[in-house]
């Protein structure tokens, strides 16, 4: 069941997935599939620093990228691995924590949002960001994924992978 759910994805996630499988072949677990998602928002995080002039006229367009890939992330950590995390008394309070930090994230991308690109806050509100995000995905990488390769066994994960993608798959067929 969960292994021919997980091929019928892998065709309709064929872009994302290319880079993807490029660097880490095959490795479709939950937590390597989170890790590559972490990867790709430092990446982001770290064109967002730059304050040059082309750089604050692609602002919007960054912003764009990062909200609509990080609420993807967020969607299935909140959907598949924190509750999964939250049924184990040492994985609960890990996936409360989590849960909050996805909400400070929130609040600061959507105030980035608001403001104007060339206000002189906006680079230092989004400092604000990354520092949250580099700690949260510290968090996530530490002790939350230590935890959860301690209480689920390797096929386990690899089912929590499969309702991943297939929850992205379906987000982006929408
Ligand atoms: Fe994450
Ligand atoms: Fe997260």
């Amino acid at each position: 069941m969960i292994s021919s759910a997980a091929t019928s994805v892998r065709g309709a996630m064929a872009g994302a997935a290319a880079i993807v499988t490029k660097r880490f072949p095959g490795d479709t677990d939950a937590l390597a599939l989170l890790e590559r998602d972490h990867r790709r928002f430092e990446d982001l995080l770290k064109q967002g620093e730059d304050t040059s002039e082309r750089a604050v006229q692609g602002r919007t367009a960054l912003l764009d990228t990062m909200t609509a890939e990080l609420t993807m992330h967020e969607m299935i950590e909140e959907r598949v691995l924190y509750p999964a995390l939250k049924a184990h008394p040492q994985g609960k309070d890990l996936a409360l924590e989590g849960y909050q930090e996805h909400h400070v994230a929130d609040l600061l991308i959507k105030e980035l949002h608001d403001l104007p690109k060339d206000d002189e806050r906006w680079g230092a509100k989004f400092k604000v960001l990354k520092e949250n995000l580099d700690h949260h995905i510290g968090e996530e990488e530490g002790p939350m994924f230590r935890t959860a390769r301690g209480l689920f066994r390797r096929e386990e994960l690899q089912a929590l992978g499969a309702q991943m993608m297939k929850m992205k798959a379906q987000a982006e067929n929408k």
